[in-house]
């Protein structure tokens, strides 16, 4: 079996490659290790940046994201009891769309499927070969059974845990890792948010946020410890803890009711370099990780598959080579604004149990001045709604 593409990870940076290479008329199968339904379950971000949501258009895929997809024009950042909005919309000219990542993944999948391109699930082993040379190969194990793929390029979108990344020999690739010392605890609730736009909540007790998927659906957080488990979060401990990390107001608003998804998700940040190696290119979590806090993670993977997907298609246009050659170092311009601005927003809201009370004072401080200088407020909403590509 031959193909042009093989995608390894149908997470949104593979469905997103395989759909705009499917458009520009480049074969690409895509192996996924997870069920279809699995991969459907996961529930993850949902801020799309406008570059993000341009690029979905220009996969054909948006029409429900416009129909469904909430626009913001702002957020709240919350701190010493009082709310602070900060006007995406005024200070950086756009707006963001909250619109789950599981809809986008859902999105993607029916075009696939509509379009009759190829996704194998639930493959094991995958492998991949050969890949420094002129004719990579992949192989997998489907039902016990070995199919091996020649192709010319391997696009490895197979997340932080997956198989490409890891593949590159250690000589030729540099991490560059920072891990915090705690978790966010997210609750999905099927009740109406607490309010219009997102409040990020600075409190003592530890890092708070309040967001949501739709009118009627709530996505909220709270900073935990690493040691923490879910079972030991019934719902009520979640919504008073979550009540006492918000302002009078607000709290009064909560709406609360049964969780539907409840899990704790460690903060990393994390940089592979280079994204591209020979004949393999590695996009979104499998070339980095952003902590949650900028709602950078998605939009990231979107920006790596805008690169590499107008460079493939420049290839088998005209031969041109310069865009995949050049697509590691634009890619990872990107990454590190991104990779900054996570880290920075990471550090203004969260508890550090190191910090001290040093570090508390510098934090507050740092705080009073976003909400005081209109330059550090323009720097924040024009960092969230996402830089040019
Ligand atoms: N073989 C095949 N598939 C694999 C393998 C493997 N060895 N390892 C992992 N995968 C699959 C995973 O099951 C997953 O479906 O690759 C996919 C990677 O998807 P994501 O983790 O969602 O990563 P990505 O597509 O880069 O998405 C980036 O979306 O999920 C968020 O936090 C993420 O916001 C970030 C963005
Ligand atoms: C979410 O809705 O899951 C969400 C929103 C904003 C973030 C992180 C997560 O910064």
């Amino acid at each position: 079996m031959r193909v042009q593409v093989v995608i390894v990870g149908s997470g949104p940076a593979g469905l997103l490659l395989g759909q705009l290479l499917h458009l520009s008329g480049i074969e690409a199968v895509i192996l996924e290790h997870r069920s279809k339904d699995h991969v459907l379950g996961r529930i993850r971000a949902g801020v799309l940046e406008q570059g993000a949501v341009e690029m979905l258009e220009r996969a054909k895929v948006a029409s429900r994201l416009h129909a469904e997809g909430l626009i913001h024009s702002g957020f709240d950042v919350l701190f010493g009891g009082i709310r602070h909005r900060i006007d995406l919309r005024g200070l950086a000219g756009k707006n963001v769309i909250v619109y789950g990542q599981t809809e986008i993944t859902r999105d993607l999948m029916d075009a696939r499927e509509a379009a009759g391109a190829r996704t194998v699930y639930e493959t094991d082993w995958v492998s991949i070969h050969d890949f420094d040379a002129d004719r990579p190969t992949v192989r997998y194990c489907k039902d016990g059974r070995e199919t091996e793929i020649a192709c010319d390029f391997i696009a490895g979108c197979d997340g932080f845990h997956g198989v490409c990344r890891r593949s590159i020999p250690a000589s030729a690739i540099s991490c560059f890792e920072r891990v915090y010392p705690f978790g966010w605890l997210g609750v999905l609730s099927d009740t109406p948010p607490i309010s219009e736009e997102l409040i990020y909540v600075n409190h003592e007790r530890g890092f708070a946020l309040c967001s949501m998927r739709s009118r009627t659906r709530s996505r909220y957080y709270v900073q935990c410890t690493l040691s923490e488990q879910v079972d030991e979060w019934p719902d009520e401990r979640f919504w008073d803890e979550l009540r006492l990390r918000l302002d009078t107001t607000s709290a009064e608003k909560l709406v609360t009711g049964p969780s539907i998804e409840k899990s704790i998700a460690p903060l990393r940040s994390f940089v592979a370099e280079p994204m591209r190696f020979g004949r393999l290119f590695l996009a979104g979590d499998a070339a980095h990780i952003v902590p949650p806090t900028g709602a950078k993670g998605l939009n990231l993977a979107a920006s790596d598959v805008h690169y590499l997907s107008i460079a493939l298609a420049e290839y088998y246009a005209s031969g041109a080579q310069q865009g995949l050659d050049t697509y590691s170092e634009r890619a990872l311009k990107r990454v590190w604004q991104a990779e900054r601005f996570s880290w920075w927003m990471t550090h203004l809201l969260h508890r550090f149990p190191e910090a001290g009370a040093f570090g508390d004072k510098v934090q507050r401080a740092e705080l009073q001045y976003l909400v005081g200088s209109n330059a550090a407020r323009i720097s924040l909403a024009e960092n969230y709604v996402g830089l040019p590509y």
